[in-house]
């Protein structure tokens, strides 16, 4: 069985953001975050400690992503969802979060464990894809139309 020091060791060496939140009330408050979810999101672990993850969303709350994680967490299910984040400076991410309930022996939930991985890039890039589909359409039509201008 690994260490807890080891533990920590691995945990803290990660790329993506770990966090564990515990549930009080209706907020999941953040009692341990990684170092990544530092890098990741400008905070310092001392600033956020027992505050709920949504102050990320600074204000922008209509998010599809928010109610599927909302309802997930109410049904202590697992999900997964991409939503817009900001970091401390203001600067907006897209952040794939995946949310995992932790139940303990007597299989009463007692933990979340949530995993935050920066996909801006590839969000992105997709949308860059669907804008240039679309402008090839109606370049397409315009084309089309040429032509049968033409015949
Ligand atoms: C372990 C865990 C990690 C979370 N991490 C984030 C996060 O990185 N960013 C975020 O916007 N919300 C995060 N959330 C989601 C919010 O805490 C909250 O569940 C969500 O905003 C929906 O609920 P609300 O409408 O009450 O805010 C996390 C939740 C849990 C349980």
């Amino acid at each position: 069985m690994i260490n807890a020091k080891l533990l920590q060791l691995v945990i803290d060496a990660s790329n993506d953001g770990i966090v564990v939140a515990e549930q009080e009330g209706d907020d999941n408050i953040l009692i341990y975050a990684n170092r990544a979810f530092e890098r990741l999101t400008g905070y310092a672990v001392d600033d956020i400690l027992y505050q709920d993850c949504r102050f990320l969303q600074a204000g922008d709350r209509a998010q599809p992503g928010l109610d599927a994680i909302r309802q997930a967490v109410h049904e202590h299910r697992p999900c997964r969802q991409v939503i817009r984040n900001y970091r401390k400076d203001g600067t907006p991410f897209w952040n794939e979060l995946s949310i995992t309930p932790v139940l303990n022996e007597a299989d009463q939930l007692t933990y979340y464990i949530g995993i935050q991985k920066d996909v801006t890039e590839q969000v992105e890039a997709q949308q860059r894809v669907r804008e240039l589909e679309a402008e090839l359409t109606a370049v397409k039509a315009e084309l089309e139309a040429l032509r049968a201008g033409k015949a």
